[in-house]
């Protein structure tokens, strides 16, 4: 897609679909600054016989027939004070959406402080995200008309945000492609190929270690989740490397795994469903490099995938194992399920060794972080405040809801204590999102800025909302790739 600025001259009666972001106001004071003449009398009689206020979340479709307009939509983005980003975001999509649901092809937006880069990031976005489909394994209804909009214009936009954004919500629908495909398209060795098309097509270096090279750089963990699949494991490195001297080194580690069966511990059938999104923090740290590569990022960055798929095979890793780390640490296995922390405990050893000067993993890693905070935010946790409160603030932007969570509590650290080794993989089930990131932080270099988000649940949308359709959601690829952008 194409967002740019309305060009001078041009009539907006030569779009088929004219969107207005609109403040809250009394219907008679809403906003419909671009409309002329009968079109906007016409509208303002339906705003008010409408009682629309421009409160968020509400919209107003209006059918009008002048010059080629087809319809002009108001979407409401609430009280001016408010930072609006969120619904600045959901409005371009349903505008964006509405017209790509019809086939109309000309679009025309209005937004107040679309001179501003951040708004017009986020329009860009919604409009970007409004294309999003993931069909390719259905056959086309007859009536469906839907068409994704090719080109969008923005009455005064601010251009370098229409490209950031665009390449933002592009990148976020990359891992939402990814992580939508079924385990039976991407196991471990396919999503090693991904990366290397990924390196091909931005730029960027790939190395990839098959299970042999695997188990001779003695990540006995990762190794032992791999083992009771068909599919071998892959564990895959990818680096931007800036022009230049890199003003940081950021590396990235994301949650690999292809499909989660539990293993020996096997999922009830009704847990086992949309686990194919286990692969999503893996995903959205493609979904960011990828950014990083096309916006030219001034660090350095590495993206680490520990892929792997847990299965119950016959060389399946079983309870009671006791396996050795990367970094020499010991743990007994007391439940196969809790697998994701055993391929990131490999894959945060590995990055602590380069030294960086922060890591950020994420993990669709504990269902107990869903039953914490729901599944519409994910969990924060941090052995560095700075880092950490960097992270928050960049999520209150983008939309992608961030809540920290402590790790300080020792009563909960004692659970990850084994008799037998030097940790054990699972605590219980109350606090199990906490003692899994203490888990995690076994495995970090001491002196490393860490931050692991914890995006179990988040990555999966069971019904359409926002600018969110069903299916995975990419989440986590724009707040890293801002990060990248602004650290
Ligand atoms: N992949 C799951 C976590 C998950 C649950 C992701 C729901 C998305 C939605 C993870 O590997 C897992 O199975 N975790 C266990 C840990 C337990 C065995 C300690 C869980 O949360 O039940
Ligand atoms: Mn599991
Ligand atoms: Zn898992």
């Amino acid at each position: 897609m194409n967002v740019k600025t309305l060009e001078e001259g041009v009539k907006i009666e030569a779009y088929e679909v004219i969107g207005i972001l609109a403040h809250e106001a009394e219907p008679e004071n809403i906003s419909l600054d671009p409309l002329r003449g009968e079109t906007r009398d016409f509208c303002r009689r339906c705003v008010v016989n409408e009682n629309f206020r421009g409160k968020p979340g509400t919209s107003l479709k209006i059918p009008v027939a002048d010059g080629a307009v087809k319809f002009v939509m108001l979407c409401g983005i609430g009280k001016c004070e408010d930072s609006a980003e969120e619904s600045v975001r959901e409005g371009a999509f349903r505008i964006v959406r509405a017209a790509a649901s019809k086939g109309y092809e000309k679009v025309v937006l209005q937004a107040p402080k679309a001179n501003e880069k951040v708004r017009s990031r986020s329009i860009a976005e919604g409009a970007v995200l409004a294309n999003y489909r993931f069909d390719k394994y259905m056959k086309k209804e007859a009536d469906d008309k839907f068409k994704a909009v090719e080109n969008v214009v923005v009455i005064e936009g601010n251009e370098e945000g229409f490209s950031e954004g665009k390449v933002l919500a592009e990148c976020q629908a990359y891992a939402r492609d990814l992580a939508n495909e079924p385990g039976n398209v991407i196991n471990p060795e396919v999503l090693a190929d991904k990366a290397e098309e990924l390196a091909e097509a931005f730029g960027l270096e790939c190395e990839i270690w098959d299970e042999e090279k695997i188990v001779a750089e003695n990540m006995g963990a990762f190794y032992a989740v791999g083992r009771g699949s068909e599919n071998p494991p892959r564990f895959i490195r990818l680096t931007w490397p800036p022009k230049g001297e890199a003003k940081k080194h950021i590396v990235l580690v994301g949650k690999g795994i292809t499909f989660d069966s539990g293993g020996l511990d096997i999922k009830p059938a009704d847990y086992m469903t949309t686990m194919k999104g286990d692969k999503s923090g893996a995903c959205a740290v493609l979904g960011a490099i990828r950014a990083a590569a096309i916006l030219n990022v001034p660090h350095k960055v590495t993206a680490i995938i520990a892929a792997a798929e847990n299965m119950p095979g016959g060389a399946a890793y079983r309870p009671d194992d006791i396996l050795t780390a990367r970094n020499g640490k010991t743990i007994e296995i007391n439940n196969t399920d809790a697998e994701g922390r055993l391929t990131l405990a490999d894959a945060l050893a590995f990055a602590s060794e380069l030294q960086p000067d922060a890591i950020v993993d994420i993990a669709t890693l504990t269902g107990a972080c869903a039953v914490a905070l729901g599944s519409y935010t994910a969990g924060l946790f941090t052995n560095n405040d700075a880092l950490g409160d960097k992270i928050l603030e960049i999520s209150k932007r983008t939309g992608e809801r961030l809540w920290k969570l402590p790790m300080d509590d020792p009563n909960l650290r004692k659970q990850i204590k084994s008799p037998f080794a030097d940790t054990v993989n699972s605590g219980s089930r109350y606090g199990g999102a906490i003692t899994a990131a203490m888990f995690l932080e076994e495995f970090v270099g001491k002196d490393i800025p860490w931050v692991h988000l914890d995006i179990a649940a988040a990555d999966f949308i069971k019904e359409p909302r926002g600018y969110y359709v069903k299916g995975a959601s990419g989440f986590g690829a724009r707040t890293l790739a801002s990060l990248l952008m602004e650290c």
